[in-house]
């Protein structure tokens, strides 16, 4: 049959990209960071002059945009019509505009069929807000990554360099949260069969262990 599906979900910040590096590397599977499609489509809007909220014009450029998600050793490679934006991508306007374009319907549903054809041979991890509830509903083990607001800030600012403060961080994902959570597609929530893990108490390495042992228990 078809190889293991494992599909993470949660709010920025909670470990998501960690942990499902460390799984890949583990368990043999591609990690697709799905997230990163979301911010390529973001960079080619803002390099066109698109405004996040011109749903018409969104969906126009996303017609005539290529995005492709590499697995390598080293983690993901995107490129955007062919040219490699990985570290682009990472810019706070770009995390800005990818949180607003992915709010549109028409974007999710592009992003969705692509998603779907990268992970359909399965032998992936792949991480985002709605993996679970819609891009793989039939995925073989499911999670669902949260921790406080505060927890995820702190880490996030441990990996920013400390080139912004704590403050600016944490405000930033308490605004990309809403969105997720609030937007009428696909909102960011556990799919009912998810198994929820709470990192906010938990180390990196606790987590992973826990998620192991899950995949293990199905191999
Ligand atoms: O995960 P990451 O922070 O890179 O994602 C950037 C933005 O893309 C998120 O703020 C979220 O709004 C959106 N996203 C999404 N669905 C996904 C992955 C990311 O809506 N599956």
């Amino acid at each position: 049959g078809r190889r293991l599906i494992v599909a993470i979900d949660g709010p920025a910040g909670a470990g998501k990209s960690t942990v499902a590096g460390k799984l890949a590397a583990d368990f043999g599977l591609l990690n697709l960071e799905t997230g990163a499609m979301y911010r390529a489509f973001a960079l080619k809007a803002i390099e066109n002059g698109v405004p996040s909220d011109d749903a018409a014009a969104l969906e126009k450029l996303a017609a005539e945009t290529s995005i492709g998600l590499e697995a390598t050793p080293a983690g993901n490679r995107v490129l955007l019509d062919g040219s490699d934006v990985t570290a682009r991508v990472r810019d706070a306007a770009v995390t800005q505009a990818a949180s607003q374009v992915s709010v549109h319907p028409a974007i999710r549903s592009w992003m969705v069929d692509l998603q779907r054809k990268l992970g359909e041979k399965g032998g992936v991890v792949m991480e985002g807000r709605d993996i679970g509830t819609v891009v793989f509903p039939d995925a073989d083990i499911k999670i669902f990554l949260d921790a406080s607001p505060e927890a995820r800030g702190e880490r996030r600012f441990e990996q920013s360099g400390k080139v912004t403060t704590q403050e600016s961080i944490l405000k930033e994902i308490r605004e990309r949260d809403q969105r997720d959570r609030n937007r009428a597609q696909s909102p960011l929530r556990p799919a009912p069969d998810a198994v929820v893990i709470d990192s906010t108490d938990l180390t990196l390495e606790e987590v992973v262990n826990k998620v192991q042992d899950l995949i293990t228990a199905r191999l």
